[in-house]
């Protein structure tokens, strides 16, 4: 049995099978792998993207999915170990994973950082202690990492970049007025990577440069492929020549806990908006971000409805690749 908790435990060639899989629940999107099955999905922060598709994905495969919010319409959940559950939370995740496992085929978990301690939060406690308790698949919906969203990436650069291999991938850093998640940008390095391209960080300073262990993946995997990670904090040298540019703020992990410290620098480089100007400077480059995205924030009008832009057409894919997911998973469960 298989769980999708980090493309880091998938190689390539499964995770191109899963975009090709993908491709034909684009053209065609009925399917039964589902059938007569339930899906637990529980979300522990808010969602639009995640909650719709996976809903309508499953739905579509003839099952049933059951929305749990922990803490709101459902009991909250302990995950500290031998601890004296006399504070707010209601059952502790063995018997919450357990119980789950003996009503549904799958769990999906959503649960952010905290973003008061990033030693505390890079452990990503919740989705591996349902890993460890629970006896069903486990898929991460955005934890400290959104690999769903990797494979609608890339799925949306293969058909509009072409051959990922040797083409540059710029993920650029952006202004946004809270500190948000790594996840996505932590996911972005790593899926560009393993696909061989040639990968550039642009960020304000090395404060945001992303957790080691997604860098060293990253370096790993584009030393695999003869391709480099390169980090910069020139907006021009980061542009020129890139084919994919792909926008996301997060918060710099030495600042967590302490972010008043953090926003001057953050706000000190609102200039890093993905604009028209800046576009110019590719190689005809194709443009996207995973949603929400604020505009005239983290990339102009402009950009976000040119032609080259593909957040649309990466946020569908987010229904193909998690159908073609959820059918791989079910298989490993069978075998
Ligand atoms: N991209 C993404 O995961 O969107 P939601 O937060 O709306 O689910």
């Amino acid at each position: 049995m298989r769980h999708f908790i980090t493309t880091e435990d998938w190689t390539r060639s499964e995770l191109q099978a899963l975009i090709d899989r993908a491709k034909t629940f684009r053209k065609d999107p009925a399917g039964n792998a589902l059938q007569g099955r339930s899906v637990a999905l529980l979300f522990f922060n808010p969602s639009l993207r995640t909650r719709t598709s996976f809903e309508v994905g499953i739905h579509q495969l003839g099952g049933q999915a059951i929305i749990l919010q922990p803490g709101k319409d459902a009991w909250p959940i302990e995950f500290e170990l031998g601890t004296k559950m006399d504070g707010e939370t209601e059952e502790h995740v063995k018997e919450a994973a357990g119980v789950l496992s003996r009503y549904v085929d799958m769990i999906a978990i959503r649960a952010f950082p905290k973003f008061e301690n990033w030693q505390e939060d890079r452990q990503d406690k919740v989705i591996r202690a349902f890993e460890k308790y629970a006896s069903v698949p486990v898929i991460n919906m955005e934890t400290v990492t959104h690999p769903c969203q990797e494979l609608a990436l890339m799925m949306a650069i293969q058909k509009n970049v072409g051959n990922p291999d040797g083409k540059k991938f710029l993920l650029t850093w952006t202004y946004h007025p809270r500190p948000l998640n790594t996840a996505v940008a932590n996911s972005a390095l790593m899926i560009a990577a393993k696909f061989g391209m040639e990968v550039t960080l642009l960020c304000p300073n090395e404060d945001y440069l992303l957790d080691p262990r997604y860098m060293k993946a990253a370096e790993s995997y584009a030393m695999a492929e003869g391709r480099t990670i390169t980090v910069t904090h020139d907006i021009e040298q980061a542009y020129a020549g890139a084919r994919m540019v792909y926008a996301k703020s997060w918060g710099a992990l030495p600042y967590f806990g302490r972010w008043q410290d953090e926003k001057p620098i953050r706000e000190a480089h609102q200039h890093f908006i993905v604009d028209e100007q800046k576009m110019a400077m590719t190689d005809n480059a194709c443009f996207s971000h995973c949603l929400p995205l604020r505009r005239n924030v983290k990339a102009t009008d402009g950009v976000v409805e040119s032609e080259n832009s593909l957040v649309l057409e990466e946020a569908e894919n987010r229904l193909h690749v998690q159908k073609a997911l959820m059918e791989e998973l079910m298989k490993s469960r069978a075998s």
